[in-house]
């Protein structure tokens, strides 16, 4: 029996400790008896300071939720996977939760327990899966598309070309100009084309052991070009030893380009540009942090960027945030972004072997 005792304080003990689960005692005077250091760290509570509090002190601003419990402790309702976000800081958080009541051995009712798991990854796996249906269906239609009007547009702009030397060669200078204009939109054209087919499954993707130290070191001339261009000043602190990636080098390059590109022409003169680099040797992943000090993203705005053609600028596509997240994907990572009031960081999240 003694024995059986141990084991069962030693399973209660493991079970607050554990670092995926949150737990939450309660008494019948709905005061808080013990919490796990998991339910602290996503409540963003201290445990000091809310041990033996009541419940209604400390979640004063979360009504619906704690009438629940309150509830429960009542009337011996159960809940079962009750799907709650919870923002703490700027951490968005899904957590499955479960309470039920604990009772003593004449039956009565001794307090409450909550217990509830931090299902984020898997509700953002959810809304990929959404996602990438609808991405893969925009892309085949683009793609098609594209094919289509890529054949016709190479030959308007042979016999444009052919059109301007003749005029050349006549003097007419004015409609020579004419000419310079259509061959500029045309380009305009075809680069959207170009962006459209990128949006589909590319066929020559070739996926290679890559240093990402070296891909961010390849586009920074591009990038410093860019920003000179918008009075920005950039700011790059990349280790030359990243760990190596599986990637494509080239779409990985896109995907740099594209998210720097947008933080520029989010800033007028004087923004600053920082690419930060965070290695998780314990989750294996690069995270790369490309902050801007731009006007940031509004929260009715942030949901909805990464879907093919949301654009806010007037010559802006809408594709490039959608490649990316798609070529990131593709090689197991995921794309964050957080924008609280000013500037504005998107988080490239890269799994290394
Ligand atoms: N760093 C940023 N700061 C502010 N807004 C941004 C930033 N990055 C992206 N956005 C918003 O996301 C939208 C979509 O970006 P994107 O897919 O690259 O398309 P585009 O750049 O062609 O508009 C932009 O139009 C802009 O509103
Ligand atoms: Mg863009």
């Amino acid at each position: 029996m003694q024995r059986g005792l141990n084991l069962l304080q030693q399973f209660a003990g493991a079970f607050l400790q554990d670092v995926n689960l949150g737990v939450i005692l309660i008494d019948t005077e709905f005061q808080l008896i013990d919490i796990s250091d998991m339910a602290c760290r996503v409540l963003g509570l201290e445990k000091k300071k809310v041990l033996g509090q009541p419940m209604e002190h400390i979640f004063a601003t979360l009504p619906a939720e704690h009438q629940l419990v309150r509830r429960n402790i009542l009337d011996g309702m159960v809940v079962r996977n009750h799907a709650l976000s919870w923002t703490n800081n700027q951490e968005r958080y899904e957590l499955l939760l479960d309470s039920n009541v604990l009772r003593d051995e004449s039956d009565q009712i001794a307090g409450a327990y909550i217990i509830f798991k931090d299902v984020t990854n898997l509700r953002s796996l959810e809304e990929q899966v959404q996602r990438s249906d609808r991405l893969a269906m925009i892309g085949q239609i683009a793609a098609g598309t594209a094919h289509e009007i890529r054949n016709p547009l190479t030959s308007i702009k042979g016999f444009l070309q052919v059109l301007r030397r003749t005029l050349q060669e006549q003097g007419m200078e004015r409609e020579c100009g004419y000419t310079e204009v259509m061959l500029t939109e045309m380009n305009r054209i075809n680069e959207l084309v170009n962006e459209f087919l990128l949006l589909s499954k590319p066929k020559n993707v070739t996926y290679a052991s890559v240093d990402l130290s070296q891909v961010v070191r390849d586009i920074m001339p591009i990038i410093n070009n860019e920003a000179i261009l918008h009075g920005v000043i950039v700011q790059c602190d990349i280790s030359d030893r990243l760990p190596r990636i599986i990637a494509d080098r080239e779409m990985l390059k896109q995907v740099f380009l594209n998210i720097c590109k947008n933080g520029i022409e989010a800033m007028g003169d004087g923004g600053h540009l920082t690419i930060t680099e965070r290695v998780d040797n314990e989750e294996r992943k690069v995270n790369i942090d490309i902050h801007d000090t731009g006007p940031g993203i509004p929260l009715f705005v942030i949901d909805k960027i990464f879907d093919p053609f949301f654009t806010t600028k007037e010559e802006g596509t809408g594709l490039g945030l959608s490649i990316c997240q798609r070529i990131i994907h593709d090689i197991g990572g995921h794309i964050r972004v957080s924008s609280k009031g000013y500037g504005t960081t998107f988080t490239l999240s890269i799994p290394f072997p």
